[in-house]
């Protein structure tokens, strides 16, 4: 059993879970159209890993009897077309997930709610490496001058990405 106002602020992540996943999409559709498949490919199986995210706060308040409810998705307003700027972007997005994920953990121990303590542990887990991952390609980015070569060689380096989660989300 969970508090009614942690049932509350978990809808809440599962929303911007839900639209950082939609971001993403956006991303990919935007660096398509620029002809940066690879890059778009790491971006979609980037809005999977958001879904999955998603999902596992979902089944966490199915499995606490809590009630789910889904709100509108923001419109994934951005405006980078160039991968630097846009993996910029894409670590600031994570910063912020970070910061909501870190009110939540604040929330769980001021309520010594330790059930929800030891789920977003993972989350917390989940954010540094989420970080990471975009500091890590935009120190690529860097490490190759941001040329157009350095970008087609990135472009397929980041077209390898394999998704590390379920994609069929009753496994969850
Ligand atoms: Fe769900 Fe990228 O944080």
């Amino acid at each position: 059993m969970i508090s009614q106002k942690m049932a509350d602020r978990i809808n809440l992540q599962i929303n911007r879970e839900m639209f950082s996943a939609y971001l993403y999409l956006a991303m990919a559709a935007k660096m398509t159209n620029l002809g940066y498949t690879g890059i778009a490919r790491w971006l979609t199986v980037q809005y999977h890993e958001e879904m999955f995210h998603a999902m596992k706060f979902v089944r966490y308040l199915e499995d606490q009897a809590a009630e789910v409810k889904f709100d509108a998705i923001a419109v994934p307003a951005f405006k980078e077309n160039d991968p630097k700027s846009l993996f910029q972007h894409v670590l600031e997005h994570e910063r912020w997930v970070t910061a909501s994920i870190r009110e939540i953990m604040e929330l769980a121990m001021a309520e010594k709610d330790f059930a929800t303590q030891n789920l977003v542990q993972w989350y917390i887990d989940e954010q540094v490496e989420e970080e990471k991952n975009a500091m890590d390609i935009l120190q690529t980015i860097d490490l190759l001058g941001n040329t157009p070569q350095g970008l087609f060689m990135l472009n397929i380096e980041l077209g390898k990405r394999e998704p590390s989660i379920p994609l069929d989300y009753t496994k969850i």
